[in-house]
């Protein structure tokens, strides 16, 4: 974080510097930028050159130019904080958190009537991360066989921009909370339909014959993932199909992101966890969904998505 702060990797795409004109760009001691750079350097994310030049090291290379990965690392502020006393989190001794009041409807009794200006900067953030989700859905799930896609929770339409960009013959639909579909562009052509609501109170449009839950599921406790899903089941036709597309517990390569990353993330924002595949097939099957399918990703530490259809 400190060194996306200091713009050290934005800087070295250029090519390598020399640490004294990064300590002087970062108002930094040479010492204080020998310090960072090591420790970066020891995470791959810069290299050190035996000229004590430095140079972007092999994960620095893929921040270069993602701005979702940068904005992911600088929100992790508030996850630091939150998790000065895990033990405390644990114990449900904090009536307020830092990632609690970011993402206000984990923490809301009433989400919809949250202003558009409390839910911008988590509205920034999805749109900036979503693409390298939208990657892994899209090489994991074929749209092709659908006619009309419904996101969920679809914030202000970046998922469903990316599948127009490769299925641009579907009809689109977000579904999200007043304040955030406010910041949805509706002049443009590209523009989906727009559908303002909380599935925590109200019916969900119908009409789509595939409806998409993207990074939602795990966000909720179980009574209102079981809420969702049966809106889910009710707007959809019977042969219609519902797509979850979330980073999930017990993957395989990828347990500590599902139980220790989200485990306490999500604990921190104050509802959801990460679930495996059977506790997902659980919830879908109280709701009048059959077991569900599997979508290989290529990097499920990012996604895993899963599919299944009304029984
Ligand atoms: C983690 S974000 C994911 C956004 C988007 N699907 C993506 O992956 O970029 C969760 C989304 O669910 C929406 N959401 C939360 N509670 C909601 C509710 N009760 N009704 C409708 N949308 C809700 C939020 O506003 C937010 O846009």
């Amino acid at each position: 974080m400190s060194c996306i702060e200091v713009g050290w990797f934005d800087k070295l795409a250029a090519g390598p510097r020399s640490l004294a004109s990064l300590a002087q760009d970062a108002d930094l001691e040479v010492a204080a930028a020998r310090r960072l750079a090591r420790a970066a350097a020891s995470l791959e994310l810069l290299e050190l050159r035996a000229d004590a030049g430095v140079a972007l090291g092999s994960l620095g290379a893929a921040l270069v130019g993602d701005p979702g990965i940068t904005a992911m690392a600088r929100h992790h502020e508030m996850l630091y904080a939150d998790m000065a006393k895990p033990l405390a989190l644990l114990r449900g001794e904090r009536d307020h958190t830092a990632l609690g009041e970011f993402w206000g409807y984990a923490t809301s009794d009433a989400p919809d009537q949250l202003a558009a200006a409390r839910v911008a900067a988590y509205s920034r953030l999805m749109a900036a991360s979503q693409p390298m989700i939208a990657e892994q859905v899209l090489a994991a799930y074929d749209f092709s066989k659908h006619r009309h896609l419904l996101d969920v929770g679809g914030g202000t339409g970046a998922f469903v921009g990316a599948v127009r960009a490769r299925y641009p013959d579907l009809e689109y639909t977000v579904f999200d909370l007043p304040g955030v579909v406010a910041g949805i562009d509706a002049t443009s052509d590209a523009a989906p339909n727009v559908a303002p609501g909380s599935f925590r109170s109200d019916p969900l449009p119908r009409g789509a014959d595939l409806i998409s839950l993207v990074r939602i599921v795990h966000d909720h406790d179980d009574d209102v993932v079981l809420g969702l899903l049966r809106r889910v089941r009710e707007a959809l036709p019977d042969h219609g199909t519902l797509v979850i597309a979330e980073p999930m517990a017990g993957i395989a390569g990828a347990e500590p992101i599902g139980d220790a990353y989200f485990g306490f993330y999500l604990l921190a924002m104050g509802s959801g966890r990460a679930r495996t595949r059977d506790e997902i097939d659980g919830l879908l099957k109280q709701c009048g969904f059959g077991p569900s399918r599997w979508h290989a990703t290529p990097i499920p530490m990012i996604c895993s998505v899963i599919s299944t259809c009304p029984i």
